[in-house]
């Protein structure tokens, strides 16, 4: 069965409907609990305005970090609402509570267009649970939340992509309790994957980066085959790198690994390109001394932080060329400005091949803030993903629960 979306409930009519809205607002924080990327707030907003627009009842639901299964002030979703209610330019209630006394009562004291957003439902245990029970309780309590007085069902509109790959009570088990759809975003993001996996133009260049090759081992497995080349920088290149007996210093390494990269280098060495060049440093810290050494000469005692200018060089020639661009994960640490220069230069290169006519996605919350925190230009890229590792679950062919619930 094909999946609804936002235009077919909008034409089924909402005004004075509550609509439960899953959004992905998972949001980075820094110490003192400031937003330093709102990219996923931005992302939720369209279809947020749209149902408040149409007069429904919107009550959103949301996670921020991992709390343990009960409140934590640390992650309450406070500096989120104040957010989302500016993007909206309308208030944006915050429950106490997921599914307690006072988010009940809010939401029956909601009137058509209001928006109110249930506290972190990471504070509930059930969210999270393995036992469908539990789950599937709380889900009776999220949906309870939307229902009519005369008990007529609300609506659920899946919305939070960067979640769909989790089996929990507000992304799978309440769709199997209202009638569903998916909301704009949900619609974008499975549409510009379906264009990657199914309408490949070729060349095909994947960029992987972030620090471990566990998190990206099932997609290299699966991309090998169906790419051209798959660039590796970041801190997992250093296990590739050791996988070729070389010595990385005291750079990242996931030694359990290493027999893994071995195989896939001997497998797909023709694909598989590496840094030949690292930025360097005796220390993680912003103020490190930085000095560019061969991949192969990674000092004893000194750590790759970057991937420096000659991979950079290598790499974007390979990128130039591409007619389809996936990337994920950041080639060095951005955060530091002597380490970004190896994130900064892949990323022009595919801006560069988007200019001249590349699809490019950019997959994954580190990836999406670095384009934002190096200041490039998000318009530069064909597509940039709120999801991390729904995208890459995506691309390694596993079935998304929260969009598989939709389909039903
Ligand atoms: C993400 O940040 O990738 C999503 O919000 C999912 O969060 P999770 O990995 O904690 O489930």
């Amino acid at each position: 069965m094909a999946i609804k979306s936002l235009s077919d409930l909008l034409a089924e009519g909402v005004e004075g409907r509550g609509v439960l809205v899953r959004s992905d607002l998972n949001v980075p924080l820094d110490d003192s609990g400031n937003i330093t990327d709102p990219g996923r707030i931005i992302a939720s907003v369209p279809t947020l305005q749209a149902l408040a627009e149409a007069g429904a009842k919107v009550v959103v639901t949301a996670h921020l970090g991992r709390p343990k299964g009960e409140p934590d002030p640390k992650v309450s979703l406070a500096p989120v609402a104040a957010a989302l209610g500016e993007r909206l330019g309308r208030h944006v209630q915050l429950a106490g509570d997921v599914v307690g006394t006072d988010a009940l009562a809010r939401a029956e004291g909601l009137t058509d267009g209001d928006v109110l957003l249930l506290e972190n439902i990471r504070f509930d245990a059930r969210e999270t649970s393995k036992d469908d029970a539990e789950r599937l309780a709380l889900a009776k309590a999220l949906a309870g939340l939307v229902e009519a007085a005369d008990g007529t069902p609300g609506a659920f509109v899946s919305d939070g992509f960067g979640v769909v790959h989790r089996k929990q009570a507000s992304v799978y088990d309440v769709a199997t309790l209202l009638p569903h759809y998916a909301g704009t975003l949900v619609d974008t993001e499975v549409k510009v994957l379906e264009q990657l996996t199914s309408s490949t133009e070729r060349p095909y260049a994947v960029v992987l980066g972030g620090s471990k090759v566990s998190d990206k081992l099932a997609v290299i497995e699966n991309l090998a085959t169906k790419a051209d080349s798959i660039v590796i920088g970041g801190g997992m290149c250093f296990t590739f790198l050791a996988a070729q007996g070389v010595s990385v210093g005291s750079s990242l390494l996931q030694e359990e690994m290493i027999d893994t990269c071995k195989k896939l280098l001997e497998t797909y060495g023709d694909v598989i390109h590496l840094p030949v060049d690292i930025v360097a440093a005796e220390k993680f810290a912003a103020d490190a001394a930085a000095e560019t050494v061969a991949a192969d000469q990674i000092p004893d005692g000194k750590m790759g932080l970057d991937i420096g200018p000659e991979s950079v060089k290598r790499f974007s020639a390979l990128l130039s060329n591409a007619k389809t661009v996936f990337w994920n994960g950041p080639m060095g640490v951005f955060e530091f400005e002597a380490f970004s220069a190896g994130t900064k230069g892949v990323a022009e290169a595919i801006i560069g091949a988007t200019g001249k006519g590349a699809f490019s996605v950019v997959g994954g919350g580190d990836s999406a803030a670095a384009v934002r925190l190096l200041g490039l230009p998000e318009d530069g890229f064909s597509h940039i993903s709120t999801g991390g590792g729904a995208s890459l679950e995506y691309l390694e062919g596993k079935t998304l629960p929260g969009i598989d619930v939709l389909e039903a």
